[in-house]
């Protein structure tokens, strides 16, 4: 296994639906051409800075701006932005567009971005530091916060931080501890921490709305960590009518859909990821995102786009991807209960299918495999003895699975 960072990303990040979908029934691809009645956007309803109910996030005014331009009101349908978002939303057709997608996320069809944005280093200026990166040295001494299996929490642990460091959810979870992803900028305030590392979103919200004075870096990506992402929208696979009107109204808003960005303090970057700029004040200017430049973006086809990338994508769901041990330990489970018998050793497919290339057959994501291997698939051919493995052991040799995955990395969703 590598160190690369992947595991982070996923999968059901960004919420979803969309646009157009103007019900009429009776609306033909003829008819089309006319403007939709309403832009049909999955939302998620409590999830500030991006979106809630009551519209304040900057998506919600983003789209409100995009369904201006489109000639339709923004409906919102509500789910939270986790697993299950796109499967519940768009692919259960109660909304067409999702904004706030990391590109990378393979379930939906994505638009070009409409803005990129970084994580980024962050701490009170009052305590009169002045990093540049992860690399000064004063941070061994300090105390770090981060969202746990974000990317930039493989970039701390690569420079030995980790003892330093202190996790925060980076979704809510009413059965867990009711922790929102802004406690770890809470805590900053509050010097629980001494340096955060966050979503330049979430952190450039925080700095424009807290009381202490916050200091943003932007961080650059490193070989194998992304650490900048382009945010596009997501629509049904197939739906490039869609796709096509959005795009349109990107290109035509794009300088209000900065602005509107620059007013909640995120932070936008450069295509490229290196060295952004934040944009600190007066409008769009110095911020480039999302124009058009970003159809041939090397980062967004290395590595899938973290979960903080988007409005609220799911951490990861098996705790082991990326994880060395993890996956050695998956590898010897893997031959010991007989999986090599029918997948062959390397995985590759013997008397079944491969299970490494990127063709699957109910899904991709560590949800579905999780339950095929289980054996709750109700349609599924492979045995279902598994169900006696403890649910480690299956995230072990999922794990290891993931760690000899050959097919297109831009298919990542775990
Ligand atoms: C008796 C043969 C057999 C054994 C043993 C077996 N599988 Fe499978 N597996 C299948 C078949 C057949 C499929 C195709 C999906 C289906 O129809 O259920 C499959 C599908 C899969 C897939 C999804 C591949 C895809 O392309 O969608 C994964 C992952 C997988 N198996 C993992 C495992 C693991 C891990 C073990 C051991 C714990 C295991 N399998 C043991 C027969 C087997």
């Amino acid at each position: 296994m590598t160190g690369t960072f992947r595991g982070v990303v996923v999968v059901a990040a960004v919420g979803a639906c969309a646009l157009l979908a103007a019900q009429p029934p009776s609306i033909t691809p003829v008819l089309a051409q006319s403007p939709p009645a309403s832009l049909r956007v999955c939302g998620d309803p409590d999830n500030l800075p991006y979106s809630n109910e009551r519209l304040e996030g900057f998506e919600n005014r983003i789209a409100a701006v995009v369904a201006a331009e489109l000639g339709a009101t923004p409906v919102y349908a509500w789910w939270p932005h986790q697993r299950g978002l796109v499967r519940n939303t768009i692919d259960a057709g109660t909304c067409d567009v999702i904004f706030g997608v990391p590109e990378g996320l393979d379930f939906v069809l994505w638009t070009k971005p409409y803005y990129r944005s970084s994580y980024v280093m962050t701490w009170r200026n009052d305590r009169g530091y002045d990093f540049r990166s992860l690399d000064a040295p004063e941070l061994q001494q300090l105390r770090i916060g981060v969202h746990v299996n974000t990317p930039p929490e493989e970039s701390l642990a690569r420079r030995g931080l980790l003892d330093n460091v202190s996790t925060y959810s980076l979704f809510f979870d009413p059965r867990g501890d009711r922790d929102r992803p802004r406690k770890l900028l809470d805590d900053l305030v509050a010097g629980t921490v001494d340096v955060a590392v966050a979503w330049g979103p979430l952190a450039g919200y925080a700095a424009r709305t807290s009381d202490a004075p916050l200091e943003l870096v932007p961080l650059a990506d490193e070989p194998g960590v992304p650490l900048s992402f382009d945010i596009s929208m997501g629509v049904a696979k197939g739906n490039e009518a869609l796709k096509n009107r959005l795009e349109a109204a990107i290109d035509r808003r794009q300088a209000e859909i900065l602005a509107i960005l620059e007013e909640y303090g995120v932070p936008v970057v450069t295509s490229g990821g290196g060295s952004a700029a934040v944009p600190t004040g007066g409008g769009s200017g110095g911020a480039p995102a999302g124009g058009g430049t970003d159809a041939a973006n090397p980062a967004a086809e290395s590595a899938p786009p973290s979960a903080a990338a988007a409005s609220a994508a799911p951490a990861k769901l098996n705790p082991f991807t990326g994880d060395a041990d993890g996956a050695a330990e998956g590898r010897t489970l893997y031959f010991q209960v007989g999986c090599q018998g029918c997948h062959g050793g390397g995985g590759g497919g013997g008397m079944a299918t491969s299970v490494i290339d990127d063709a699957w057959t109910f899904g991709s994501d560590d949800e579905v495999l999780f339950r095929l291997i289980k054996g709750e698939i109700p349609e599924q051919t492979m045995p279902t003895v598994y169900s006696v493995l403890e649910d480690e052991e299956v995230w072990k040799i999922l794990a290891f699975i993931r760690s000899v995955y050959a097919g297109d990395p831009g298919r990542i969703d775990w």
